[in-house]
């Protein structure tokens, strides 16, 4: 598909987008049904690029994949899982980092598992030493080789207690699709709690684990020896809903976003409100708008959850840009996902990036170097450019600043988006702007 875009921005977007279920729920689903000794049927399925390739990496170790994209659904049977070729692996993951929560289920069913080197947005040295250290602790060899990590489970795994520097979404999802089929009980301290997580653990459940999740980030593991396929509708996708929302009021429009759900979205909605945001939450959606006026400049600081979302951070940057005064943001999530405003000042924004912890708490990022603040000073108006998609969320991002922008602009490799966000360019269209893939 062409990998470019053209967008004639200045029009406020304005009518009804629909999200189906979150990116970063749905792959973590697809690969717990590896853990079932019979078929799981996940709804609510996304067509986009991730799902893609995780349905790939499932079918190169034996997985029987059907899916109806139309309708969302996917049947996934792991009866005949096996061990896949590490080129192949290789080859298939492309940038994601899926990949290394395979181990886990792979290392219960085969006794080993390979992790080729992992890609993922460009946001930071996103390493993986959590990961590596929880396998060791349920007893697996790690064993790093030129072409990758091979890792192996000599006896069962076995439960353990764990406490994790920081409350990693990926390392709390290693944990769960590790323990749950490990001998005897695990502990996780400091365990993330995102809903994407908590909707993980209710999959799990369905599928015969026994988790509990205590207050204080404490999540238990009683390991079972035994589990079957789940039937399971995903969650609905936040990060899109909210990237949506910021481009409706960027653009000074006003946005149905179909599917998007309140109390996964409360911290945004607030935010999102303090800004000059209006939203209306209804049974089918939410309603985001521009309700006029001025919109106000803000102080705003990333953290995991409850906290604000680091992934609906640049979006709303964008509409940051559009308000009166100055705004922080301070992110403790990433020590680099301020790449993307570059792009934002060739365009006319005023923005100035830090490596001090501004407008909050100090962060493990502060004096060390990583320009992890920004101080964004508005209104300005944004003039159309020829602009590079850094990653995901950055890329939609420039997306919105093209439409809020006067004049064409040109978006170039926007198959980077494609990776998260289901069909957006027929979706813009609907939303009335003056796009065109080339
Ligand atoms: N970290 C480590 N060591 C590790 C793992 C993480 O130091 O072994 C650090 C990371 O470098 C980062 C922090 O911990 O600074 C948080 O990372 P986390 O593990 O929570 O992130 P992730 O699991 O790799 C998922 C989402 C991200 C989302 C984050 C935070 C998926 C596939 N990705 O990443 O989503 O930003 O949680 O909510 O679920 C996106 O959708 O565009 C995206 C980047």
């Amino acid at each position: 598909m062409a990998d470019v875009l053209y967008v004639n921005g200045g029009t406020p977007l304005s009518g009804s987008v629909r999200v189906r279920g979150a990116k970063n729920f749905v792959s973590k689903a697809m690969v717990a049904a590896l853990l079932g000794e019979s078929p799981s049927v996940l709804r609510n399925v996304p067509q986009i690029r991730d799902v893609g390739v995780v349905t790939g990496l499932l079918e190169l170790h034996g997985v029987r994949v059907d899916a109806d994209a139309e309708a969302g659904t996917l049947v996934l049977d792991p009866t005949d899982v096996e061990s896949a070729h590490v080129a192949d692996i290789d080859a298939h993951a492309g940038s994601s980092r899926i990949p290394i929560l395979f181990c886990g289920p792979l290392l219960h069913r085969l006794g080993e598992a390979f992790i080729p080197d992992l890609g993922g947005c460009r946001i930071g040295d996103r390493p993986i030493d959590y990961h590596l250290e929880i396998l060791r602790q349920f007893g697996a060899v790690v064993d790093k080789r030129e072409q990758g990590i091979h890792i192996r489970a000599p006896r069962r795994l076995q439960g353990t207690r764990i406490s994790l520097p920081y409350p990693s979404v990926g390392a709390t999802e290693q944990l769960l699709l590790t323990a749950v089929r490990a001998e005897g009980i695990t502990e996780l301290r400091n365990a993330a709690i995102e809903p994407e997580i908590m909707d993980l653990i209710a999959v799990l459940q369905k599928m015969g684990a026994i988790i509990s999740v205590d207050t204080d980030r404490v999540i238990r593991i009683e390991g079972v020896d035994r589990l079957e396929g789940f039937n399971h509708t995903a969650l609905s996708d936040r990060i899109e809903a909210a990237s949506w929302a910021s481009a409706a009021l960027a653009t000074g429009g006003d946005v149905l976003v179909e599917g998007a759900t309140q109390p996964e979205m409360m911290t945004f909605l607030n935010t999102f409100r303090k800004v000059g945001g209006e939203f209306e939450v209804r049974d089918d959606g939410i309603r985001f708008y521009h309700p006029g006026g001025d919109l106000r400049s803000i102080v705003l600081e990333t953290d995991v959850h409850p906290g604000f979302m680091t992934d609906w951070q640049q979006p709303l940057v964008v509409a940051l840009t559009q308000a009166t005064g100055l705004s922080i943001v301070h992110e403790t999530v990433y020590e680099n996902r301020f790449g993307f405003t570059e792009a934002l000042r060739g365009m006319g924004a005023t923005i100035q990036v830090y490596k001090e912890c501004l407008g909050g708490g100090e962060c493990r990022f502060g004096q060390r170097n990583f320009h992890h603040s920004a101080v964004i000073s508005g209104p300005t108006p944004l003039a159309a450019a020829d602009i590079e998609v850094p990653d995901l969320r950055g890329g939609f991002s420039h997306l919105i600043a093209a439409l809020a922008a006067k004049g064409t602009s040109t978006v170039r490799g926007i198959g980077l988006i494609d990776r998260g966000y289901e069909h957006f360019g027929d979706k813009l269209l609907a939303l009335g702007a003056d796009v065109s893939r080339d």
